[in-house]
């Protein structure tokens, strides 16, 4: 697509903001689609809902909301749009679809997965629930809509200790991320029987590499999402979900910080907090790395890539969103 003045024009106001993480040569590859995507998100009344993961083009250029995925759902369910185009992953897709079943939800790339999420199916949790009768099952949002069909009550990782505390139980089933389940462990006296389940971005991290950092650094305030292993979490500064990591640099504006999660945080971050410097070692989300400009704009000129689901399964899992959304943050 060709990057013409009209373009170049209407694009300037984006483009500095974020001109520190785009060099000038990339952005004449991005603008056009980001005039041409803003240009028909409005003719067709479109909603782009961003994870905190995606690219500085896409978190800075064209999401009208960007957010965590508690965060996320939420807003799907709020929206008055017609079209809900969801820039992050398949299960992000599917909870929109879940809290608004009537509008049309377009993920850009079908293959956008989750490693979390494909550890687990239905028929696990049926088997789970057989073992441990009477025991709720708590699902992390990152799965399948046939697993939150087997659910008692979702979370995320902003709200897993309070909605588990919430139950007013002994024991719960926590599915599927291991870690996940470890630190609410270490911040509940509920028993959790839990599933082997990992982010394979997050397991990379190990704590050695942190006591590196901050041995080269001092000061520095290190803060970790709690999908990364224990040991991470213990020798971190914060650890709170993605918009936690986001609101704790806003408001403390700490002089070096390092955020031990996907790459893309420390880029769309940095753009609204000149003044911190951040030390960069992350890992990339392939899944997440799937959603890019053209794609985006392909699916919402085509109408392609509808997450479409049986009524049945939207009635069963839909119960579980919803709980978790009213019990909230
Ligand atoms: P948040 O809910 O913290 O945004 O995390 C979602 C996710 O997939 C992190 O890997
Ligand atoms: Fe899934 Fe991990 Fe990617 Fe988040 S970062 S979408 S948990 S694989």
């Amino acid at each position: 697509m060709e990057f013409t003045p009209e373009i170049k024009k209407a694009t300037q106001a984006i483009y500095q903001k974020i001109s520190k993480t785009i060099p000038e040569i990339e952005w004449s590859t991005h603008a056009p689609y980001i005039y041409e995507i803003n240009k028909l998100k409005k003719e067709k009344n479109a909603v782009i809902l961003a994870h905190n993961y995606q690219t500085p083009e896409i978190y800075h250029g064209i999401s009208d909301f960007s957010a965590d995925s508690l965060a996320l759902a939420v807003e799907a369910a709020k929206t008055k749009a017609d079209i809900i185009v969801m820039c992050g992953v398949h299960f992000m897709a599917e909870t929109a679809k879940l809290m608004s079943p009537n509008k049309k939800v377009l993920l850009p790339d079908m293959r956008a997965g989750c490693s979390l999420s494909s550890s687990i199916k239905g028929e696990d949790v049926r088997k789970l629930k057989k073992q441990n009768p009477g025991v709720p099952v708590v699902s992390y949002v990152n799965t399948s809509a046939d697993v939150k069909a087997e659910t008692d009550v979702c979370c995320t990782s902003a709200n897993a200790v309070k909605i588990v505390n919430s139950l007013g139980v002994r024991k719960v089933i926590f599915l599927p991320d291991d870690y996940l389940a470890k630190y609410v462990a270490s911040q509940t006296d509920v028993e959790i029987i839990s599933w082997k389940g990992t982010c394979e971005v997050h397991e990379k991290f190990n704590d050695t590499e942190i006591n590196e950092i901050r041995k080269n650094n001092p000061g520095i305030k290190v803060i970790a999402h709690p999908e990364c292993p224990p040991e991470v979490i213990n020798a971190s500064d914060f650890t709170g979900s993605t918009s936690g990591m986001i609101k704790y640099v806003k408001d403390n504006q700490p002089e070096k910080v390092m955020m031990v999660t996907e790459c893309s945080m420390s880029d769309n971050v940095q753009v609204d907090n000149p003044n911190v410097k951040f030390i960069r070692p992350c890992n990339l989300c392939p899944h997440m790395k799937r959603i890019t400009l053209p794609k985006i704009l392909d699916c919402l000129k085509n109408e392609t890539n509808e997450i479409l689901m049986s009524d049945e399964t939207i009635e069963k899992a839909k119960k579980s969103v919803e709980r978790m959304a009213e019990i909230g943050r």
